[in-house]
């Protein structure tokens, strides 16, 4: 199978450095950069997490650009609650020993497109900054690249951050409006589909029980979302959102989708960042995952993750 020409970008954050680590195992990628956004983490420690995501599963060289450390119009604080104040969960790692590469993420990530019309595959696993970026200075980047799959938006089920809206797309709306508004092929990979695959029961046993790197390090993140679940719910269970969007983009056949324009809330209320399937509007259609092979997912997710 020809490998996928992926660029990943991401605001690293626990379940983005278990998606790239997932990403590093998989033979069917053909690495092209890794850009960061203000998310989870400011962009420059969230470009030092996904360096130390590359280091832990001996992944290839790839270039890691810094990009745009603050949403487009209204300020959003990063996620230290969630992720922690280092983005791993408060996990201490040995600092990687390779440097982001210079230049700006969305500059280099419209540069790549356009040196490969028609081929590259994104993946967007934190909030839309970086993107819209890239689009403002391209507009031809929509038709540069092949498919776009964005983790992000809770279309028929609540939110996460606010009962209206996922973390990613509440954090910087006006971006996620200037992105979903544009003529890509776009998949949308929300919380209706990542919440059909939570790590539990057998699964975060092996894990908890693998010795690999990878598998330590994904444990040690993942205790407190499970813990904190388990208080929240009663479930110990973990979300893997980005890894979910990350073997989407790779293998689309694991979800089943309707399509439709997303309509994103930019207003200043509850509704701030709500993502609506809109059918009836002018926008235009994104594939939005509905139902995810769960049992598949998982299966190749622990493979990867738990091989030495
Ligand atoms: C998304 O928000 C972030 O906290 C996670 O990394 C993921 O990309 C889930 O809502
Ligand atoms: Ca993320």
């Amino acid at each position: 199978m020809k490998p996928v020409p992926l660029w990943v970008d991401c605001d690293p954050g626990i379940d983005d450095v278990l998606a790239l680590m997932y990403l590093c195992g998989r033979r069917d990628v053909e690495w092209i950069g890794i850009s960061t956004v203000h998310g989870n983490v400011d962009a420059t420690r969230g470009a030092t997490n996904a360096l130390v995501a590359l280091e832990t599963a001996r992944g290839p060289s790839v270039p890691v650009l810094i990009g745009v450390d603050r949403p487009l119009v209204h300020w959003s604080p990063v996620a230290e609650d969630e992720h922690g104040r280092n983005g791993l969960g408060d996990v201490v790692v040995v600092a990687p020993r390779q440097r982001p590469t210079a230049g700006l993420g969305p500059v280099q990530l419209a540069r790549a497109a356009a040196a490969r019309p028609g081929e590259l595959v994104v993946l967007a696993l934190g909030p839309l900054t970086n993107l819209a970026v890239a689009l403002l200075i391209d507009p031809d980047l929509p038709r540069n690249v092949r498919e776009l799959y964005i983790m992000g938006g809770a279309v028929h089920v609540p939110g996460n951050t606010t009962p209206a809206a996922e973390f990613n797309i509440w954090h910087d709306p006006e971006a996620a409006h200037v992105v979903l508004s544009a003529p890509w092929a776009a998949t949308l990979v929300s919380l209706d589909v990542t919440e059909q695959a939570l790590l539990e029961g057998e699964y975060w046993n092996a894990l908890e029980a693998a010795q690999g790197a990878k598998a330590r390090l994904a444990a040690l993140m993942l205790a407190r979302w499970v813990e904190a679940r388990r208080i929240r719910t009663g479930r110990a269970a973990a979300g893997l959102h980005d890894p979910v969007a990350a073997a989407i983009a790779l293998a689309p056949t694991l979800a089943e989708y309707e399509t439709t324009p997303v309509r994103v809330d930019v207003s200043q209320g509850p509704d701030r960042g709500r993502t609506s399937a809109a059918p009836d509007s002018l926008g235009f259609p994104v594939r939005c995952a509905t139902r995810l092979d769960r049992e598949r997912f998982l299966a190749d997710f622990m493979t990867q993750i738990t091989s030495p």
